[in-house]
């Protein structure tokens, strides 16, 4: 009797320890549980053998496969065990802000062939950074930045084709940078990479010549504060994508290439604290440049360079101690974005005078130690002037600009909004929203603000907006954010003090602050273009519900087995552990087949093998299914005659538009298949990208990135709110081109789209156009084999009208449909409207021998407030152009993208800057309130915030 009851027990204790719940891919519990074995301080919830079924914090998965780890600021401690390699369907890595993890980075992390992400910010990982790195194909986020990584940057690098991000800032590494040698890979094959973070270490010897090439698309080059020496090779001036370029700090020597001034797009530049010598470096010509530092430079002995006075965009004139003299042109203080002018230790003489019409933001000249004997004062209220060290303050003058002012720094804080803060109990902490909390804090670092003047409270109000705006958008449960204590550091990089408060709670949970800690450690967060490059660096959060109690494991079934553990068990034993055995196998076979997608396909169609599917993920029906709760109407966002699409987000945060297929619509299987190898294989910025897809439970769906902007439709209709002046709209109609060109032109196969309207044409958050819907005419459940004949579809009004009665498709069909977006983004009418078709009525309005084409009617209001002169008239002449009615006479695309480009330079834009980024401000990151979904909840506010209270006065 006694004898079954243990049995019995038994039984049920080994199905609680083999069986139920044991549902994770076995080799990622494996590797899982070996992580955990070697940390400290890993969630609670981090028990059992079942990661993905119970949702361990920081864990988040594919079907049975662990995708993606991350684990922000949650004072986790101990080593990266070599182990992580059999995670191998890992796409993410984030352990940042846990200053406990140190040791070595494993080689083996270069079995992690799925790897996108590995992002390590703030931690105090050291040893050199393992050369295996380069064998991930995947990565596109490289961030190792702030730890004590010693050696040289592996050459290995430049093997990742894929990478976006290389930040490797604020460690130890020394030796050159690596480019490449014979077989031997380098940086200078990184023509994709945007971000070369390589400040604060000690790299050192020459910069080679050979990093920079035309051909890469390198927008930040930070090299700041390491011991780089000879020469700044002139092949930088080749490198035309730059926007930030820091030198400063270094031992660069001889003089500045004269070719510098080719970087037309360079918005920050720092040479500052070197050995350059030669002339000042003629800057004319880089119009957009903000913020110049060439301070501490034993240039020759020059005059003022005419430059200072001509460059538009200027905020921040720093040139102390660079053998400048003579006298400063007034015409320098009507610069209409001047803040700082820092020309300290020079020969600058004669008068200051800085006339009456001076910018009015100017905020500080600096003139210390200076020849100044006179100074033009006009006014009263007037930026703080320095002349401390210059005749005029020799004899012991008393005037303001006589006395040297007490280090102020500008103390912005939020503050509090229509409420009245009360005292908080112990250690919480007063939201802007006066509630006590726990909130998540850290430093903001901004590598190069292009602004000087830290006491513009609009500023760093914008700041908060933005990052408020990009949590809710991650349905994130964050109340408030404030920044606070703006400083400039040693190396001047803007340090901010940044909280994060919780909403609904006092304070945030496991998940919420690494969903909060990547959203920050891994770019998600994009904060206003004036702030530039920057990292964030977050406290350890001890404020978790559960930190008191430790991690609570059910009594231990080890013990249990234990003591029943006796002869006569160990047969039932050994029979279970067989069973278990077994069904982990057959668990791991379904496992990798739910992992290729199309494994469960007759291999008889499978022609060709393996699909081609770069960069697209397989999701699970349930996982879109979780993912758009439900395909609920609420996160419904269009319809077509392909179906319905739908937001959502996916696990990692990222927001997505789902295609869904009506049932009944969908085609075939290896059509399917065909449509998404050639979708997959076609990559453009100007085309909306293709995330992954669904094929499974008889569904099929597209997943594409998501728009946040919406359709040009809905901006030229006003619909968005989005206002788009004329720039704006040659910026798009230039992208938008550039996107139908390369369907044209360079995808391979060439690609015809069939149905470009200005509601497939979709704005990202900077209001760069991308194209949607390419090749979808095919999932329309119609098979093509290379014919051009075909049935007609196409959208009413956009129809190209030979095609319509030859039914003979070709290109020029499609620059049919873009000649009428053109007369779209001119007259912001539709195409037929009330009757009326576009091309009729700009013809007939049109009349070339008066003044604008005589086009003042038809053309929309807003493009006739701000057009540049003679752009439109050629636009509307280009427009006509793709409208011709024979094919034959219409450009090809590549014209229309050149032509476009022309008139943009004739408007005084440069085609080549990236979108409208370049003037991205706070009016622009307001308006991204007002975009089409704001009412579809996608802005759930929580809490007392409210946009509207930064609306500027
Ligand atoms: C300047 O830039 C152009 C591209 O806009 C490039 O063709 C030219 O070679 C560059 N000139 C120099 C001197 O680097
Ligand atoms: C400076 O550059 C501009 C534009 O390239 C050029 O027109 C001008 O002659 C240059 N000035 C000097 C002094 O070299
Ligand atoms: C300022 O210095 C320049 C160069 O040394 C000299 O030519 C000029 O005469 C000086 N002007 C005044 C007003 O002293
Ligand atoms: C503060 O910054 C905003 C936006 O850059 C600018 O429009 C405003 O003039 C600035 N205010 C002052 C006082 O400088
Ligand atoms: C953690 O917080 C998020 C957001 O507030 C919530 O959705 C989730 O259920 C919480 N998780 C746990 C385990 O409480």
């Amino acid at each position: 009797m006694m004898c079954w009851r243990i049995h019995l027990c038994l039984l049920v204790a080994l199905v609680q320890v083999f069986g139920i719940a044991a549902w994770t891919y076995t080799d990622d519990f494996v590797a899982l549980k070996s992580l955990k074995d070697e940390w400290e301080n890993v969630p609670p919830n981090w028990d059992g053998d079942d990661p993905c079924g119970h949702n361990w914090d920081g864990i988040s998965c594919s079907d049975t496969r662990v995708i993606s780890i991350t684990l922000a600021s949650i004072n986790l401690s101990g080593h990266l065990s070599s182990d992580i390699k059999g995670l191998s369907a890992l796409e993410t890595l984030d352990l940042s802000y846990n200053k406990g993890m140190t040791g070595p980075l494993p080689s083996s992390i270069g079995n992690l062939q799925e790897l996108s992400s590995l992002i390590l910010v703030g931690c105090g990982f050291s040893g050199p950074i393992p050369s295996s790195i380069g064998s991930l194909q995947q990565l596109v986020y490289l961030s190792l930045n702030s730890n004590k990584f010693v050696g040289e940057i592996p050459p290995s690098i430049g093997n990742l084709s894929n990478l976006y991000w290389l930040d490797l800032a604020d460690n130890k590494l020394s030796g050159t940078i690596p480019v490449s040698k014979g077989s031997t890979p380098g940086l200078d094959m990184l023509v994709h990479t945007k971000h070369f973070h390589f400040g604060n270490n000690q790299l050192s010897g020459e910069i080679p010549s050979q990093l920079f090439s035309s051909k890469l698309t390198l927008i930040h080059l930070l090299l700041e504060s390491n011991q780089l020496s000879g020469n700044i090779p002139s092949s930088l001036g080749l490198v035309q994508t730059l926007e930030v370029v820091r030198l400063d700090r270094n031992s660069l020597s001889g003089s500045i290439p004269e070719n510098l001034n080719n970087l037309t797009s360079v918005q920050e530049l720092y040479l500052a604290s070197n050995k350059l010598t030669g002339p000042l470096p003629n800057l004319t010509g880089m119009d957009l440049l903000n913020y110049v530092d060439l301070s501490n430079n034993p240039f020759d002995v020059t005059g003022i360079p005419p430059w200072i006075s001509s460059l538009p965009s200027l905020t921040s004139l720093i040139l102390e101690n660079t053998h400048v003299e003579g006298q400063l042109p007034v015409s320098l203080f009507s610069l209409f974005q001047l803040q700082t002018v820092a020309l300290k230790n020079n020969r600058i003489n004669g008068t200051l005078n800085i006339g009456s019409n001076y910018s009015n933001q100017l905020q500080l000249i600096d003139l210390q130690n200076n020849f100044v004997d006179s100074f033009a004062q006009r006014g009263g209220y007037g930026p703080q002037i320095i002349l401390v060290g210059n005749p005029i303050c020799d004899e012991g003058g008393t005037e303001s600009y006589c006395v040297v002012p007490p280090q102020t720094n500008s103390s912005y804080s939020t503050p509090p909004e229509n409420c009245t803060p009360l005292p908080c109990d112990s250690d919480k902490t007063a939201s802007s929203t006066c509630k006590c909390a726990y909130p998540y804090s850290g430093n903001l670092f901004f590598r190069s603000p292009s602004f000087s003047n830290f006491g513009n409270s609009t500023i760093f109000a914008s700041l908060e907006e933005k990052l408020m705006a990009t949590f809710m958008s991650h349905s994130q449960p964050v109340d408030s954010v404030t920044v606070s204590n703006p400083t400039k550091n040693e190396v001047g990089y803007l340090v901010l003090d940044l909280q994060v408060f919780p909403s609904g709670q006092d304070h945030f949970n496991r998940t919420g602050i690494s969903r909060i800690g990547f959203i920050l450690s891994n770019q998600t967060f994009k904060p206003p273009h004036v702030f530039g490059p920057f990292y964030f660096n977050g406290n350890n959060y001890p404020y978790f519900a559960d930190v008191t109690g430790g991690s609570h494991k059910s009594p231990s079934t080890s013990i249990i087995i234990g003591s029943a553990v006796g002869g006569s068990v160990l047969f039932l034993l050994l029979l279970l552990a067989g069973v278990y055995a077994l069904r982990q196998k057959r668990r791991a076979e379904t496992a990798v087949k739910k992992n290729d997608p199309f494994g469960s396909w007759d291999p008889s169609t499978r022609s060709g093998g393996v699909p081609q599917l770069k960069g697209s993920r397989c999701f699970s029906f349930e996982e879109l299914k979780k993912c758009t709760n439900n395909f609920s109407e609420m996160n419904g966002i269009g319809s077509g005659g392909f179906g319905k699409v739908y937001r959502g987000t996916l696990p990692n945060g990222r927001l997505v538009a789902i295609k869904r297929a009506q049932q009944g619509s969908s085609q075939g299987g290896l059509e399917f298949k065909n449509e998404i190898e050639l979708l997959s294989r076609v990559h453009h910025k100007n085309l909306v990208s293709l995330v992954g897809f669904c094929f499974d439970q008889g569904e099929q769906m597209l997943v594409y990135e998501y728009m946040i902007n919406g359709t040009l439709k809905d901006s030229l209709t006003g619909r968005s709110g989005i206002r788009l002046d004329w720039m704006r709209r040659l910026r798009i109609a230039l992208g938008a081109a550039r996107g139908v060109q390369y369907l044209h032109d360079l995808a391979d196969p060439p690609i015809i789209h069939r149905d470009i309207k200005s509601n497939n044409i979709l704005l990202d958050e900077r209001l760069n156009a991308k194209v949607a819907d390419f090749g979808l005419s095919k999932l329309m459940g119609e098979t093509e084999s290379g014919h051009v004949t075909t049935q007609v579809k196409g959208t009413m009004g956009y129809l190209d009208p030979e095609y319509y009665m030859t039914q003979q498709l070709t290109e020029k069909s499609d620059v049919y449909s873009f000649g009428i977006v053109l007369l779209e983004l001119l007259t912001a009418k539709s195409p037929i409207e009330r009757g009326k078709y576009i091309v009729r009525e700009v013809k007939v309005a049109m009349d070339k021998t008066k003044e604008m084409y005589n086009l003042q009617g038809v053309l929309d209001p807003i493009v006739a407030a701000n057009m540049a002169p003679g752009s439109v008239e050629k636009f509307a002449d280009l427009a006509l152009r793709c409208v011709q009615e024979s094919g034959l006479n219409r450009p090809m695309m590549s014209e229309v993208v050149k032509e476009i480009e022309n008139i943009m330079e004739l408007a005084g834009l440069n085609p080549n800057t990236e979108s409208a980024s370049a003037s991205e401000s706070y009016e622009e990151a307001k308006k991204g309130f007002e975009h089409p979904y704001t009412n579809e909840s996608l802005f759930a506010y929580s809490g007392g915030y409210t946009p509207s209270k930064l609306e500027p006065k």
